[in-house]
């Protein structure tokens, strides 16, 4: 058990999931209810298809449901876009931006990221805007310089603190069974710690920063016990009840 933390658990589905996929949110609801989580926030990030059938589920208990992107205008003539506020209408309440996927494919910029986020937040949207570097940055030790580059631009000046979550996901740890030492997912999260404490001051106590990359219930509790790790950003883990419930095991 991780003791004394407030933790925030978020799975993200990516391109998975069908309408069959109900009972997976049927029996992790049922869960949280009966686990009663007094200091543990639960987020399910489903495809956007899925979100107004999960989270009339999640009404039911505390799990929240949060979309995966969303558009940085509000309305109009946005082909295939998607709005905060379409997505608070059926039901989600938060959203992951800047994910290393669109970064990467979808040549998402960090201006773009970050008025996404900006738009994001003035809906009130829990905002999860990602972070990470890739193995080439890493071996040539440019890792803290490229997250500070991006902690910079991709985050807005104006924050609601109490929404925004900032999560270190290693690009080289997405999907592939790799984790960094705890030393070094502690390394990196005290530079950002201390990052968003020069720019936000006092409000900067109150932003989650997360862990994301081949977290599983293995190396979940070893992972959520660093000190400066408020939480996790799972993927593939998410995807199964009992992977995902073996991670929340260790939350109270
Ligand atoms: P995995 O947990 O599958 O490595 O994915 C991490 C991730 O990309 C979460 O956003």
């Amino acid at each position: 058990m991780v003791k004394n933390k407030n933790l925030l658990i978020a799975g993200n589905w990516k391109m998975n999931g069908l309408k069959e996929n109900l009972s997976m949110i049927s029996s992790l609801t049922k869960y949280i209810k009966k686990k009663n989580f007094k200091n543990s926030e639960i987020l399910i990030c489903p495809p956007n298809t899925l979100i107004d059938s999960f989270s009339s589920f999640s009404k039911r208990s505390n799990l929240m449901i949060g979309a995966q992107d969303c558009s940085s205008n509000e309305s109009g003539a946005y082909t295939g876009e998607v709005s905060p506020l379409m997505l608070k209408d059926i039901g989600a309440c938060a959203v992951i931006l800047g994910h290393s996927e669109r970064r990467d494919y979808q040549k998402e910029s960090n201006k773009l990221i970050h008025d996404k986020a900006e738009n994001a937040l003035n809906n009130n949207f829990l905002t999860i805007v990602c972070i990470g570097e890739t193995l080439t940055q890493k071996k040539k030790g440019n890792t803290l310089r490229i997250i500070g580059e991006q902690l910079k631009k991709s985050l807005p000046n104006k924050i609601k603190a109490n929404n925004l979550v900032v999560a270190y996901e290693p690009i080289w740890a997405i999907g592939s069974g790799l984790v960094p030492s705890n030393n070094d997912i502690y390394k990196v999260h005290n530079f950002i710690s201390n990052k968003l404490n020069s720019r936000y001051g006092n409000k900067a106590k109150k932003i989650k920063i997360l862990y994301g990359g081949s977290v599983n219930k293995k190396n979940a509790s070893s992972i959520l016990s660093i000190d400066s790790v408020n939480g996790a950003l799972v993927g593939g883990a998410s995807l199964k009840f009992s992977d995902f419930k073996g991670i929340l095991d260790f939350c109270n």
